[in-house]
């Protein structure tokens, strides 16, 4: 059966897929503009760039995708969050996603501009404060996904209870979602109205980063795949390497000098954005490879048409509709 569209406020993504937005410069106008084309919703990395790329990548996004939806996606945790979404909203960004951290005052933004705000959340109760306060989807991460991580829960296990308190808007599923059985499953049967994937466009030709991250992806065996903290003050998943395993033994990295005034709280145990920049050049040994815990299941680089076609295909063959229980599609 046919996969429903995915309504966010005055949105509509034709695929309920939306592409997890990854900074620094992993998710630029590159992967987000054909994403976007194949019908789904294509995100910006918008946190630790400057303003002005930010804001030309947005255009470009904007200029290049035939169809869909271009969000950005930008961490509460940045020091300078305000200016970002701002330059996103005069840029003509459709949608803004946001996390790591939980801003009350993006909502009123939001409704100002006629933009949707889509809220990453962990728990129930900031998910009923997201719905509350006016987001115009909720994005339900669990310990599964790549990057900072806001739970040690699995999604199967914390997804139930925030479907519970969402009523009347759509709720996402992310983490760890490598397929489109996966993709159904959490739609028919956890009552998803759609998923947010990241790891699986890493691995996409369209994706902008070193050839080595993509290799770093394919190379990574289950056991490769690991928590790590991070200076946000949050734990991190990504792929041990020279760097992640010489920090968990103790090694001092703390960033003496402080270039890029990133982040509101730093504990500078390191720099974050020096390390994921290393990484986006293809750094093997030095860079921070932000990763989901399933990178390991996927061994393709394929094009972003092509995972769209799998995922629609392996969803479509196995989604039933009426068994899920999404308020929003009136199903069960
Ligand atoms: C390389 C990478 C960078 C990420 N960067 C961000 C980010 O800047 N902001 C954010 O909210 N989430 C970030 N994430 C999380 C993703 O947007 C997404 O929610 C999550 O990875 C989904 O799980 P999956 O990768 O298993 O599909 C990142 C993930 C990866 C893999």
């Amino acid at each position: 059966m046919k996969l429903p569209s995915l309504k966010i406020g005055n949105l509509t993504a034709n695929i309920p897929l939306i592409q997890g937005g990854m900074s620094i410069r992993v998710s630029t106008s590159a992967l987000a503009a054909p994403v976007a084309s194949c019908g789904g919703v294509g995100v910006i990395g918008g946190s630790a760039i400057p303003t002005e790329e930010l804001q030309e990548d947005i255009i470009k996004a904007k200029q290049e995708a035939t169809d869909g939806i271009i969000a950005v996606n930008i961490m509460f945790a940045m020091k300078n969050f305000y200016n970002l979404v701002m330059a996103s909203i005069d840029a003509g960004v459709d949608m803004i996603v946001t996390g790591a951290g939980f801003s009350r005052d993006i909502f009123k933004i939001g409704r100002e501009h006629n933009v949707p705000i889509a809220m990453i959340v962990s728990s129930p109760s900031l998910a009923k404060l997201a719905e509350k306060l006016g987001a115009s989807a909720v994005i339900v991460e669990s310990k599964e996904a790549g990057g900072h991580l806001g739970t040690d829960k699995p999604l199967r296990e914390i997804f139930p209870a925030i479907r519970d308190v969402v009523k009347n808007i759509p709720l996402i599923a992310a983490g760890g979602i490598t397929n489109g059985y996966e993709m159904a499953e959490m739609m028919d049967k956890y009552g998803a109205d759609g998923v947010q994937i990241a790891s699986r466009f890493v691995l996409s030709e369209e994706c902008d980063v070193d050839d080595n991250f993509k290799q770093a992806y394919l190379n990574a065996q289950k056991g490769d795949i690991v928590l790590t903290t991070s200076p946000v003050g949050l734990p991190g998943r990504a792929i041990a390497n020279k760097f992640v395993k010489a920090m968990a033994e103790g090694v001092d990295m703390t960033s003496k000098k402080c270039k890029h005034f990133c982040l509101k709280k730093c504990d500078h145990h390191y720099c974050i954005s020096d390390r994921l920049m290393s990484a986006r050049n293809g750094d093997l040994e030095e860079g921070l490879f932000f990763s989901g815990e399933n990178t390991y299941k996927m061994k393709s680089i394929l094009p972003v048409a092509e995972i769209f076609r799998q995922f629609i295909e392996q969803a479509e063959s196995v989604y039933k509709e009426g068994i899920g229980f999404s308020p929003l599609t009136n199903k069960a």
